[in-house]
């Protein structure tokens, strides 16, 4: 898992002014509204004796604490401590990891590290999120696995024929053999173009009476290490985009928003078939990425037999060894390791500038220490 990246925190409907537990990263986190309706997310852990915050109530503007009172603005600043009365001198080690936070697609994006603004990667674009032409739906799903192995299968074109071919039948296991596939590498993630010759195919679920493509290409890409998209093309017009951000909870724990744009059969009463079909297809996906065995952390290939199909499997791992080498990797058999005892953060923008904190920061992979990256 990764610091310095934008994770999806909750659904934007989710959030009002009640605080919300939620976990990121091995990590947890309060979310909230202010009095004015603008969202924070905070550390969970109180620095006074160490209770959640998520289990305590909005009260002035701030976040209660459950146990004691003491009160925590959206910058993470205590600003009342009740037992010390009207006229209390705040300590100034009281306050907690307060993170830069946006709403977008119906979703609660917080930036889970310490980059200052200039520095920061984005959110996967969804083009086509609220176009008149575009019909695009959303489902959430929980999946007891580790998100890398999931953002790979959705870069890898090899495995449909196999896993989906039985319900898609449009086309035959042949016209899937030997792709061609092209690599755009950009700042933080690649775009792959999976080019098939398909010149036998038939017609599949949303492609009667439609001209079909002779050649079929599916392009999927990455953007930091847990957002992802594909895109396939039925027939010569109709597309369908689908984009993943995928939070890890934990290392075995990913919840999913799966966003599905469609150029046709755009009317609400089509989602329902369109939720049914993804709901199957995403069900055969899970089964089989949940039987992977042999995945090793950040030296996969040398406990894999990768043939030139899995290129885009290689250069997603590519960047998260880049990633690592900036040091944002999470320590995670340390992190793991410490706990119940010990409670960690991940570190916000504001430990750059300030010091005394309470919490420490979550341990990192260091970029030299190879063993720490095999064991992971
Ligand atoms: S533990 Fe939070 S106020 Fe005491
Ligand atoms: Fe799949």
């Amino acid at each position: 898992m990764f610091i310095n990246f934008w994770y999806a925190a909750a659904e934007s409907k989710a959030v009002n002014d009640t605080p919300l537990h939620t976990r990121m990263l091995g990590q947890d986190f309060v979310v909230f509204r202010d009095d004015h309706g603008r969202l924070h997310c905070l550390s969970d852990i109180c620095p006074h004796r160490g209770a959640a915050l998520s289990e305590g109530k909005i009260k002035h503007n701030a976040v209660e604490c459950p146990y004691h009172g003491w009160r925590f603005g959206g910058d993470g600043t205590c600003n009342a401590i009740p037992s010390l009365g009207p006229d209390a001198c705040i300590p100034p080690r009281a306050h907690v990891d307060s993170y830069p936070v946006i709403e977008r697609y119906g979703l609660v994006f917080v930036f889970l590290g310490d980059l200052d603004t200039d520095y920061r990667p984005g959110i996967l674009n969804i083009d086509e999120y609220g176009k008149d032409d575009w019909r695009t739906t959303m489902m959430v799903l929980d999946w007891p696995l580790d998100y890398k192995r999931s953002i790979e299968n959705m870069l890898d074109s090899a495995h449909i024929a196999h896993v989906h071919l039985p319900s898609a039948q449009s086309r035959k296991i042949e016209d899937f053999s030997a792709p061609q596939i092209d690599v755009e590498s950009a700042n933080w993630g690649a775009t792959f173009t999976h080019t098939y010759r398909a010149p036998k195919a038939n017609v599949g679920d949303f492609a009667k009476d439609k001209k079909l493509n002779d050649r079929m290409t599916m392009i999927s890409g990455f953007y930091g290490p847990s957002q992802a998209w594909t895109s396939i093309q039925p027939t010569q017009d109709s597309v369908i985009h689908q984009y993943a951000f995928e939070t890890p909870i934990d290392g075995e724990t990913t919840r999913i928003y799966l966003f599905t744009a469609r150029n046709f059969m755009r009317g609400e009463a089509d989602d329902v078939r369109f939720h049914n079909r993804n709901v199957y297809v995403t069900e055969q996906d899970r089964l089989i990425v949940e039987s992977i065995r042999t995945f090793q952390g950040s030296s996969d290939e040398d406990h894999e037999c990768v043939v030139d199909a899995d290129l885009p499997i290689l250069q997603y791992r590519k960047y998260l060894h880049e990633w690592e080498a900036h040091g944002w990797r999470i320590d995670q058999a340390k992190s793991e390791g410490a706990r119940p005892r010990v409670a960690f953060a991940i570190p916000s923008p504001a430990r750059r500038t300030r010091t005394s904190w309470v919490i420490d920061a979550v341990p990192l992979i260091s970029p030299m220490d190879n063993e720490k990256q095999a064991a992971e």
